[in-house]
């Protein structure tokens, strides 16, 4: 955990480093005197850059499937996580804390061999590998994408291509985190065809994966990064234009929406708002406010 001295030294570099465009000389970021307008709704919003899509349009099937709750009205920030589940008793000759540290990796031990095995959707077919996620188990904060595109079905990674490159700079920048502390997932653990958007059978024959890792993460706060996470984490319709700002909630976990970053590598402009989004997240995880660029 950063200190809060050192972390607001280190947000106060992050405003004028958070361009991400590694041109720290000219920061991207300016003050803005009123609230950025809500921008149209991006039709090239999703398709991440590193995964270029097989059909511009969007299917009109690709509805997003409603989970068992709908976007609720915010929580107030949790101070504190209410305690993990322990196991029933504690190994003969161990402790209690180990006992309980052996149940969560056996746990997601075996959560990861039934995605890297599963069959549950026609997109096991075409994967070379499944993509279930990765981070820390205990996050704060949980960010949510689409699905894997080429490079994380090599590597069997997520976000491993130039927009994990992306995050892992919004990350350490806006932030201070690095990977290593928050956990990242995705809807779809395996990569679509062509990198179209995950169709609703798909997403919905994967979605309970995603549901169980939020269940077990129980993160303070959820980012949805672009449409398709957003619209199906939430089992709404909306672009990201209109939900981005939004007191959203999955279940009780609040929910911020911000762009997909390989829409921000397509349109560096937008990168003022994922400022403001991650600024919100910070808010909401009690973290210190984040001095206005340019200070
Ligand atoms: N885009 C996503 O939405 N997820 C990944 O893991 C990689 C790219």
């Amino acid at each position: 955990m950063v200190e809060r001295r050192h972390l607001l030294q280190h947000l106060e570099l992050a405003a004028h480093a958070f361009g991400l465009d590694q041109t720290l000389a000219v920061p991207v970021l300016p003050p803005r005197a009123a609230p950025p307008p809500l921008a149209a709704p991006a039709p090239s919003e999703t398709p991440p850059a590193d995964r270029p899509r097989a059909t511009a349009a969007r299917n009109p099937a690709s509805a997003p499937v409603r989970p068992p709750a709908e976007p609720a009205a915010i929580p107030p920030p949790a101070a504190t996580k209410p305690p993990a589940p322990r196991p029933a008793a504690s190994t003969a000759g161990g402790s209690t804390a180990a006992a309980a540290s052996d149940v969560v990796a056996a746990r997601w031990a075996t959560l990861r061999r039934e995605i890297l095995a599963c069959t549950r959707c026609p997109l096991h077919a075409g994967r070379e590998q499944a993509v279930p996620g990765e981070g820390n188990p205990h996050a704060d904060v949980l960010f949510v994408g689409e699905a894997p595109g080429a490079s994380e079905d090599r590597a069997g990674r997520p976000f491993v291509g130039p927009s994990g490159e992306l995050l892992d700079r919004i990350l350490s920048n806006a932030m201070g985190l690095q990977r290593s502390d928050v956990y990242i997932a995705n809807v779809a653990k395996c990569r679509p065809p062509g990198n179209r958007n995950p169709e609703p059978n798909e997403v919905a024959a994967c979605l309970p994966y995603l549901q169980q890792q939020i269940d077990w993460i129980r993160p303070k706060v959820i980012v949805c990064l672009g449409r398709v996470a957003a619209q199906n984490l939430l089992g709404v319709d909306e672009s990201v234009s209109r939900l981005r700002g939004r007191d959203l909630a999955y279940r009780d976990i609040p929910v911020v929406v911000t762009w997909h970053p390989a829409y921000l590598l397509r349109e560096p402009a937008a990168k003022r708002d994922t400022w403001d989004d991650i600024k919100r997240v910070n808010r909401l995880l009690g973290r210190p406010e984040v001095p206005a660029p340019g200070r």
